[in-house]
């Protein structure tokens, strides 16, 4: 049962009723990268397959104003599946039993870098399920060693909910980004989607001591989830627009049967590139990742994204005999690549579409001045 965006469902027939309203909401969008609450649930309880590409223009239009068609590359690592989180829709949460557990030690972590380095990323995104094997202490060697070796890279983490004091230390060591997603900006949704140990309030608290500490700082939700409503979409979109972050990641919600939410529907790739082009006009200059999810669900999800208004993409650079463990969803796209068949892959398809590589450190462009000069 899904219950969100009604109106896509429906066949569009050449009589039917265009609404103008949203036209014009969609322009005044554009135009003031606002709207109120009841302005958006119009858009999302009423916007049809005719109009959905009027949206993805003005997103896209937006996207090309300040970032041109360069897409920003990042190399991803999953070091570790291990996680003591119960987040119910993630195939890689503490009870599942089904999957072998791996962690990557500081020096298979550093290899994976160099590797990424030649290949000429200079992002490289640390990921992994949240580990406590990896204390303070252990990843700000990690972050050293990777800054010494690699002076030029960008190092952004992405391991969970830490202490604001845990947060701190890594940052001092010299990581540049954080990616925590928000996951939902309901709180009803929130508690129904995590085990009840898990704080809605406390993971809004981790973005915010992020953002207070001078992280960039990427939030993101899944679309699609099971008993998400219209009503819940809108919340994230208030919640970011109020948070500002750097980087927003989104990705259909991919039904796992190994979990506890097994038997739901998974999110759509139309109802995704709407919550993409939305955000992009809500935060013009965000950096939005065409989402390995949407790349997942459908052969040209990512570049679909590309065209809608996405401007970064993350390549896999962990070792393959490992990817197939990091399983948060079925199907995953990646899992027998290589590092170079990854980077390959996705310049082709970035061509494709007729966007360009960019190697640079791809920080958010109202930090780009600091880029030049340090
Ligand atoms: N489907 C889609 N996205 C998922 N994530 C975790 N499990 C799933 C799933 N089954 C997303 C979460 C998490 C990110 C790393 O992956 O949003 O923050
Ligand atoms: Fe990894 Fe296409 S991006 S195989």
């Amino acid at each position: 049962m899904n219950y969100i965006f009604p109106k896509l469902k429906q066949k569009f027939k050449n009589d039917d009723f265009i609404s103008e309203k949203i036209y014009y909401l969609v322009d005044k969008l554009t135009n003031e990268a606002n709207l109120e609450k009841d302005e958006f649930l119009y858009i999302l309880n009423n916007i049809t397959k005719k109009e959905i590409e009027y949206l993805f223009k003005a997103s896209y239009n937006i996207k090309y104003t300040y970032y041109q068609n360069r897409v920003y590359l990042r190399g991803l690592i999953e070091i570790s599946n291990y996680c003591k989180m119960g987040c119910k829709y993630c195939g890689i949460n503490y009870k599942i039993k089904t999957i072998k557990r791996y962690r990557l030690s500081v020096d298979e972590i550093l290899e994976c870098c160099k590797q990424g380095y030649h290949l000429g990323y200079k992002t490289f995104v640390i990921q992994s399920g949240e580990d406590s094997y990896y204390t303070d202490d252990i990843l700000i060697e990690m972050i050293q060693r990777i800054k010494k070796e690699m002076p030029d890279v960008r190092i952004t983490l992405s391991l969970g909910e830490r202490s604001k004091e845990s947060y701190q230390k890594l940052f001092d060591a010299g990581t540049d980004r954080y990616l925590l997603r928000h996951e939902t900006a309901s709180r009803r949704l929130y508690n129904y989607l995590h085990a009840s140990f898990m704080s809605f309030d406390n993971r809004r608290e981790c973005l915010k001591n992020l953002k207070e500490i001078g992280y960039q700082v990427g939030a993101g939700f899944m679309v699609g989830s099971p008993t998400q409503t219209n009503e819940d979409l809108v919340e994230d979109l208030i919640y970011l627009k109020e948070l500002d972050p750097h980087m927003i990641g989104i990705g259909p919600y991919l039904c796992h049967e190994d979990t506890e939410l097994r038997g739901n529907e998974s999110g759509t790739l139309s109802e995704s590139l709407i919550m993409v082009a939305l955000v992009r006009l809500i935060l013009p200059k965000v950096l939005l990742p065409a989402t390995t999810a949407l790349g997942s669900l459908h052969t040209i999800g990512r570049e679909k994204a590309l065209k809608t208004g996405a401007n970064v993409m993350m390549p896999n650079i962990s070792p393959t005999e490992n990817r197939a463990k990091y399983e948060i969803y079925q199907n995953k796209i990646c899992t027998a690549d290589t590092s170079n068949q990854c980077r390959n892959c996705i310049e082709g398809r970035i061509a494709g579409v007729g966007h360009v590589i960019d190697l640079g450190v791809g920080d958010h462009i109202d930090l780009e001045r600091i880029t030049d000069n340090d």
